[in-house]
């Protein structure tokens, strides 16, 4: 990895070799400076006086838990993770609010149990499956990803739940399904920002099939080891950790599988910015800004560091895009 520190190759290099997604100790960042600077910002007026991460109710579905790291997707050391308060307080989820410190607030009401999945499309048996019946049937276990948003900042994440691979085997789809579409749930009653009609709601994503069966894709219920917090996408989520994290969609309520490339929110809304693949790339800038770098959540301000290509993952992933042209194919 292009960003240990010398003191960390050393380490590694005596006790074992460290694989791509595991996080170096030059990541850890000073949270204390990120809250100065906030609290002087917002001294000045600078920033709304929302009341930031106060405690937030769990969504319901406990099913799997306490659940073990798996040591495969793991960090060098615990404390390079993201403060839990970030990672539960600092959210997109557009549904709720644009603000990305009053989604917590906006959606702490919304009730997501019981929750079923409708499963559709080009499989030998259409069902609806129930969440907490597939985290027993499978199980979970947690694993600490990266997390790189298209807007430039990152986080590191101790989520839980189980391998999508395991929820397409059993859903079965036919040899002639290519992709997977996932559909969130629509519901402008209970989530205000659906009540913005230029969005083409419901929130969709989709993902090609040996990316949507690729052992790192995961289904999230939870992120650490408690079950997901509304604002993080309750009751389940996909986890893609190589490509921006708008393709990690929340709150999913239907998979569909299909032989077309499925449009998604933001590829409809601009497809020039949005790409179908969106995986994270630091030698294709978004129109509007540079990709080359990121801003851990959690540290100094102006505190940079570089991106790596599929965020970290290249060696388990860039065989997937073998001899396409990543430019074009943002
Ligand atoms: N899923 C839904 N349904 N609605 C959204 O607005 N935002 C996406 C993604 N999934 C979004 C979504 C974006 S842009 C990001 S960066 C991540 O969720 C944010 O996940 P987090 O709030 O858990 O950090």
């Amino acid at each position: 990895m292009n960003f240990n520190s010398p003191k960390v190759d050393q380490k590694m290099a005596l006790v074992r070799t460290n694989k791509t997604w595991e996080i170096p100790e030059s990541l850890s960042t000073d949270e204390a400076d990120f809250w100065n600077r906030r609290t002087f910002l917002k001294s000045a007026g600078l920033i709304g006086t929302s009341l930031l991460f106060s405690q937030s109710p769990l969504s319901a579905a406990t099913a799997g838990f306490p659940t073990k790291r798996n040591p495969k997707y793991n960090l060098i050391e615990a404390e390079k993770i993201t403060e839990e308060k970030y990672v539960t307080g600092y959210n997109n989820f557009y549904e709720f609010s644009f603000d990305k410190e009053d989604v917590k607030d906006k959606a702490k009401h919304w009730k997501t149990e019981p929750w079923s999945i409708e499963i559709s499309g080009m499989v030998q048996k259409p069902s609806s499956l129930d969440v907490n019946e597939l985290i027993n049937e499978f199980g979970i276990e947690q694993r600490v990803y990266r997390f790189r948003c298209v807007e430039a900042w990152s986080m590191v994440v101790p989520w839980d739940g189980f391998p999508l691979k395991k929820l397409i085997e059993k859903a079965q789809p036919l040899s002639s399904a290519k992709y997977v579409k996932f559909i969130s749930f629509d519901d402008p009653e209970e989530a205000p920002g659906m009540k913005n009609r230029s969005y083409p709601w419901p929130y969709t994503e989709g993902l090609r099939m040996d990316e949507a069966l690729h052992e790192l894709t995961l289904m999230v219920t939870g992120v650490f080891g408690k079950p997901l917090p509304n604002q993080n996408g309750a009751p389940v989520r996909l986890m893609v950790p190589w490509k921006y994290g708008f393709k990690s969609i929340k709150s999913i309520q239907k998979i569909e599988f299909t032989d077309q490339q499925p449009k998604s929110l933001w590829n409809e809304l601009a497809p020039q910015e949005y790409g179908f693949y969106a995986n994270v790339n630091p030698e294709v800038d978004h129109p509007r800004w540079s990709q080359a770098k990121e801003r851990p959540i959690g540290s100094w301000f102006f505190q940079k560091i570089p991106t790596q290509p599929f965020n970290g993952y290249a060696e388990e992933v860039a065989s997937l895009y073998k001899g396409m042209d990543l430019k074009k194919n943002y």
